[in-house]
């Protein structure tokens, strides 16, 4: 998969480097450039944004160098782009838009900062690329550069051989295998610390019984915490 990135702060993308991410572009899983959106601006301070037309407060991001970076990533390469744009006014980040994007060959991170992006350089991709608003939840970063990062990060995992164990893939929480619910709780060894013993019946070495036990704390847990994923109401 060919990943690219466009902000005025390429240095938040260094840890990228690390981890399953890093291996995954060391094994040559996933291509990924990060460019500075000022490469495309042409005045002596590479301005990027300007007061908004209507007023009010904040800055907007000029189109021009959106236009010129998009143009220059399209005759880079003969993959169709997904434009990816975080904004907290996007759909809101989900496991199956997670699945969906890693089925895709070449995203481009579009990261604004202030006020956002030009509305003008979102038409213009529509009409040209596939573009997904995306937001990371209902709360306000300083830009689309750590939303971009936890998207890059939930996608790259998803892509055969970067996750070791696949089945893993399966039982964590809001993936499909594990019917939509949150994950279980989990335990490893020492069988007791600080007083505290690991439940019985995961000692046990039955497998149906663990299984059954596994699944009523999965639905606990988000009885109480995330109704809304069982189709309650959170009231
Ligand atoms: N940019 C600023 N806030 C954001 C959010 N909540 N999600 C995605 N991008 C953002």
């Amino acid at each position: 998969m060919r990943l690219d990135v466009v902000s005025i702060f390429p240095d938040y993308f260094a840890p990228l480097g690390l981890s399953l991410v890093g291996k995954a572009i060391a094994a040559g899983t996933v291509d990924l450039a990060v460019h500075d959106l000022r490469t495309w601006t042409h005045d002596r301070h590479h301005t990027t944004d300007d007061t908004p037309y209507g007023g009010g407060a904040g800055m907007v991001m000029k189109p021009e160098p959106w236009g010129e970076a998009l143009d220059a990533l399209e005759a880079a390469s003969p993959l169709p782009m997904t434009i990816v744009v975080p904004t907290p006014a996007g759909r809101p980040f989900t496991q199956a838009m997670a699945y969906e994007l890693a089925a895709r060959e070449r995203l481009v991170f579009a990261c604004g900062r202030y006020e956002g992006i030009d509305q003008r350089v979102i038409d213009h991709c529509r009409e040209r690329y596939d573009v997904v608003e995306v937001s990371l939840g209902d709360y306000v970063l300083n830009g689309g550069e750590v939303a971009s990062l936890a998207v890059i990060e939930a996608v790259v995992r998803l892509l055969p051989g970067v996750i070791g164990n696949p089945d893993s893939l399966l039982e964590e929480s809001h993936s499909t295998g594990n019917e939509q619910l949150l994950e279980y709780p989990n335990y490893t060894k020492p069988p007791v610390w600080r007083d505290r013993a690991v439940p019985e019946v995961l000692l046990s070495g039955n497998h149906a019984l663990i299984a059954k036990w596994r699944r009523e704390r999965a639905m606990e847990r988000t009885r109480e915490r995330r109704p809304d994923l069982l189709g309650e109401d959170f009231s």
